[in-house]
């Protein structure tokens, strides 16, 4: 997978945030195991406990679209650093991924970080855990 191009599409899906509250747009792109690619942004409430962010908007737009696992997933915040998924984001990413995955912190299309799964989340609370 081209991280540019993810990067990117990351990056153009930010536009489509609707912030209006903290302001801070989010945009994010994931691919899924056949190569299929959903993007996502964060979409805010007045009620602030009802907003969404962005990697969750794409994560449940690819399941719900029939597609449980994923490859990769780039982030993108406001651009002036690289913004890293919050506690939430990092658990449901989890739930349709495995430990060595990338996820791609996006600052620019020329400037992101990669991490693992397992790097972001070690020792994930995962489906495993409950049948044991
Ligand atoms: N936000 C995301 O969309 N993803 C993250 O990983 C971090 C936070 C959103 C939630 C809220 O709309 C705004 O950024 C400020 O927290």
């Amino acid at each position: 997978m081209d991280y540019k191009k993810l990067a990117k599409i990351a990056i153009d899906a930010r536009e489509n945030a609707y912030a209006p509250y903290s302001k801070f747009k989010v945009g994010a792109a994931v691919v899924t195991e056949d190569d299929s690619i959903y993007t996502g942004c964060n979409i805010e409430n007045a009620s602030y406990g009802a907003s969404n962010c962005a990697e969750r908007t794409a994560i449940f737009k690819a399941v719900s679209e029939g597609h449980k696992k994923i490859k990769a997933i780039a982030v993108v915040g406001d651009m002036s650093t690289h913004t890293y998924p919050c506690g939430i984001c990092r658990q449901v990413i989890a739930e349709f991924a495995t430990k060595d995955i990338n996820i791609i912190m996006v600052k620019s299309e020329d400037d992101y970080i990669i991490k693992t799964m397992e790097e972001i989340l070690p020792g994930a609370f995962t489906k495993e855990d409950l049948l044991k």
